[in-house]
């Protein structure tokens, strides 16, 4: 059994996926921290077409994805890591919204597959068999209330938010206790406080007096109270 999280991405645009070969994801694979398939769901079908797609029962625009050619990739992929429950994320705009501490607990599961849907999405019945087929777990993902071409760029979103939290993967781990959305004040997660860095006047513009004071207690006051606001001012 493979120690690190495996993420296996089916989709019918493999070069879409490239960038996950760039960044914190490339070096993340290349030091063996994870490993990362991505399959075309051409290759599995028959026809000279390769045909994934047919009009929807009922009638209607658009074209939907049949469940034949990924029921095929989805058990492939499976086989790739054998001993462990494998979680298949259905990428749609009416899926669960994707949030920091849904990408935490994604961090747990060992097998993720990424159905990246397109045209109007994939036959149901491909959600609904995984959900009820043995070490399966089924979870349909959107990564916010706008409808995308396709479920490629969400894939790599929700990659890129899991992948950074995963041990090894950034030098220095204790920043991730002081970002968005993982700043706690009482239950609620606040946006992260501004930042600055040197020169300390640019273009008339100074960094605030308590950052170059060195008391750490007002620092870390100043710094809640404008992380409260920032949350609070936030556009809706
Ligand atoms: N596919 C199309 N739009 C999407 C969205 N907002 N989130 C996830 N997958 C999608």
């Amino acid at each position: 059994m493979s120690k690190v999280n495996r993420f296996d991405v089916i989709t019918i645009f493999p070069e879409y996926l490239s960038p996950l070969n760039l960044s914190l994801i490339g070096k993340a694979k290349d030091a063996g921290l994870i490993e990362i398939g991505v399959h075309d769901l051409r290759a599995q079908t028959n026809d000279v077409h390769g045909s994934v797609d047919d009009t929807p029962y009922g009638g209607g625009a658009g074209m939907v994805m049949s469940a034949e050619p990924w029921g095929k990739a989805i058990d492939a992929v499976a086989e790739l890591a054998p001993d462990v429950e494998h979680e298949l994320i259905v990428l749609t705009p009416a899926g669960q919204k994707l949030t920091q501490e849904l990408a935490v607990e994604l961090t747990k599961s060992k097998h993720l597959i990424f159905a990246c849907g397109r045209y109007e999405g994939i036959d149901i019945r491909i959600s609904d068999y995984y959900a009820r087929a043995n070490g399966f777990k089924v979870r349909e993902v959107s990564i916010g209330d706008y409808v995308l071409g396709g479920g490629e760029v969400a894939t790599l979103v929700i990659m890129e938010a899991i992948i950074r939290l995963l041990p090894g993967v950034i030098g220095n781990p204790s920043s991730l206790d002081e970002e968005s959305h993982s700043i706690i004040d009482g239950d609620s997660a606040l946006v992260e406080y501004p930042n600055y860095t040197k020169p300390k006047v640019w273009r008339g513009l100074e960094v605030p007096d308590v950052l170059l004071s060195g008391n750490h207690g007002e620092i870390a006051k100043w710094r809640l109270e404008q992380a409260k606001s920032r949350t609070k001012n936030r556009p809706k």
